[in-house]
């Protein structure tokens, strides 16, 4: 049975009070995007107002407003590796895998964890999967001739959708369109053969990157992977 949505809400919280433990003083850390995201960031916004020195690198402009609002000094230029990022997921496997994007900060989302030397995870139990691919994956493309990407993404057998918001075409915070995309089996093979196709810009399949998922449950706050 699911849970109740103020249960959801305590879980994610529980998650991201957690992440902000991993936060160390002096460095930079990317800030996700979405309503688990949004927890963690108001909880780093806290903390600076209390001393702390962070800079963070924003997958959004949502989660730039938020953490504007709140004080966080932010950054696009860095001269290293980012040390934490932190995000939400739509669908976690047991090895840490997930998929991310429903809420179309795929590409940035994916930019700034490659970019960070620890990327966790924070969820409420529900995005805890057997194995990836239970809803759509979406996947940005370019809106020149994106309908022949979309031919191509079907070619490796995908349902592509173009995601719509209020009647017309979403678009994300980099001008791009995304197709959610339904297929029977999602692995790595797929992820590096959607890269092949020329208009996929990036894809919300996330293998091997994060170290660590933090989980909201019943029971408390469970760890999969490895905390760094
Ligand atoms: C946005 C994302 C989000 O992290 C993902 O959709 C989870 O969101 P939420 O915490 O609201 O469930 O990938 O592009």
């Amino acid at each position: 049975m699911a849970n109740a949505p103020a249960e959801v809400e305590a879980q994610k919280q529980a998650a991201a009070a957690r992440a902000l433990e991993l936060v160390r003083p002096g460095t930079i850390v990317g800030l996700g995007t979405g309503s688990t995201a949004r927890y963690f960031i108001e909880g780093l916004a806290r903390r600076v107002r209390s001393g702390l020195t962070v800079q963070a690198v924003v997958t959004s402009l949502e989660s730039r407003a938020q953490a504007e609002a709140g004080g966080i000094p932010i950054t696009e230029r860095t001269d290293g590796w980012l040390d934490l990022a932190v995000d939400g997921a739509d669908e976690i496997d047991p090895a840490v895998n997930c998929v991310k994007g429903r809420g179309g900060a795929l590409l940035r989302e994916k930019i700034v964890a490659h970019a960070s030397r620890r990327f966790v995870l924070i969820a409420d139990e529900s995005k805890l999967v057997g194995r990836l691919g239970r809803g759509a994956v979406p996947v940005e493309v370019l809106p020149f001739l994106w309908e022949a990407t979309s031919r191509s993404i079907e070619s490796l057998g995908g349902q592509p959708e173009l995601r719509m918001t209020a009647g017309r075409p979403f678009t994300s915070d980099n001008g791009n369109l995304i197709l959610d995309t339904t297929f029977g089996t999602v692995d790595a093979a797929l992820s590096a053969a959607l890269h092949g196709i020329p208009g996929v810009l990036e894809h919300g399949l996330f293998f091997g990157m994060a170290r660590a998922a933090i989980v909201g449950s019943a029971a408390g706050v469970r760890i999969l992977g490895e905390l760094p």
